[in-house]
């Protein structure tokens, strides 16, 4: 057995991958893979949670998988599967569910910003599974005995609500959880949008000018960055209180090229946003075009080389996860 920490982690197959997703978790998953024993899942019990079409959940899990390995996931070492096939998942979910108050859920940043605001407040009308979706989190983060989680900034409190649920079960009926960290990258883990760097680049925005998708081509991702939202300082500096949009374009550009954001500043200290932002046009255009070309010919093999290994990743979890709830299910009393 290896004695390698365990990471776990997913994104949902809602629709194609973000700049954001791929800066504030798959890129650490790849630059972190030799490190951690991962387990990386297509989160598609989490798609459910908002509005769906099959035809498109279909399509996007199959393309999650693909990119997955484009953007560098080894499949022979990281262990990618779908969450639907391991059933332990919801098994889990429901015990978790069950120590878990309406009062904690309803506080959930994201569900708020989702659900209520839309609805002046009126519950009746908001799907169920958008409130309980932490609480899936939860179980797919404590079935493997997980010690770090790679997220971006804007999952942060539902990994203390999992880390709260992993304590209160283990107090109330003996240690049957791993205390999972987060690990949040320092720069890039809240990528924003382009034209309003108030919110976070996603793909539920409005106005998708703002919004980079991994498979947005050439001539797209240019005007998407040359009509990027700047000031009028015109002065390249890392400022997040008083520049938040340079500051989220260096973000990126020192996320992309793995260089440190005061050595970019000082580059550009006499560069007008102009010139900068052709230069990371091209570095951006450069990198989405290697995972473009790689996805090309991974989606061709999908059925015969990566759907076979989802499937054989699955049983292996579920195999492994299986123990984990019958050692809950024994604790809590619904088994002897
Ligand atoms: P999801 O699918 O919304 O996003 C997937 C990952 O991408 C990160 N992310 C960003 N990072 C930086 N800047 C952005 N603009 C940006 N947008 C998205 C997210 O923080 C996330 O890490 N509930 C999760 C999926 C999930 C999960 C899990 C994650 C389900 N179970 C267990 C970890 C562990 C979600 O909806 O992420």
């Amino acid at each position: 057995m290896s004695n390698k920490k365990i990471m776990v982690s997913g994104i949902q197959p809602s629709n194609n991958l973000t700049l954001g997703n791929y800066l504030g978790a798959l890129k650490p998953f790849v630059d972190l893979q030799k490190k951690y024993k991962m387990f990386v899942f297509i989160a598609d019990l989490h798609a459910i949670t908002n509005e769906f079409n099959r035809a498109m959940l279909l399509k996007n899990k199959k393309n999650i998988a693909c990119l997955y390995c484009a953007c560098g996931l080894d499949i022979k070492k990281t262990i990618i599967f779908n969450q639907s096939d391991v059933c332990s998942h919801n098994d889990l979910s429901h015990v978790l569910l069950c120590h878990t108050t309406l009062g904690e859920l309803k506080r959930m940043t994201q569900f708020k910003t989702k659900a209520l605001t839309k609805n002046d407040n009126n519950t009746s009308f908001i799907r169920t599974g958008l409130l309980t979706y932490p609480i899936l989190m939860a179980a797919d983060i404590l079935l493997y005995d997980t010690d770090v989680v790679i997220v971006g900034a804007d999952q942060k409190q539902h990994l203390e609500l999992t880390r709260n649920l992993a304590i209160r079960m283990n107090n109330k009926y003996g240690k049957m959880f791993n205390i999972p960290q987060p690990f949040i990258l320092k720069n890039a883990s809240r990528i924003m949008d382009l034209v309003d760097a108030k919110i976070k680049m996603s793909k539920s925005n409005k106005n998708q000018n703002g919004v980079i998708y991994l498979l947005d081509d050439k001539q797209t991702i240019i005007k998407k960055i040359m009509t990027a939202k700047t000031d009028s300082f015109n002065k390249i500096r890392y400022d997040k209180k008083n520049q938040l949009e340079i500051s989220n374009l260096l973000e990126i550009y020192a996320s992309l090229t793995d260089k440190n954001i005061n050595d970019i500043v000082k580059k550009y200290r006499n560069k007008n946003y102009k010139l900068f932002k052709e230069d990371l046009a091209n570095i951006v255009v450069e990198k989405l075009d290697i995972i473009q070309k790689k996805f090309k010919k991974i989606s061709k093999d999908f059925d015969k080389k990566i759907e076979p290994i989802l499937k054989k990743n699955a049983e292996y979890c579920t195999a492994i996860v299986k123990r984990k709830t019958k050692l809950v299910y024994k604790k809590i009393g619904l088994t002897k």
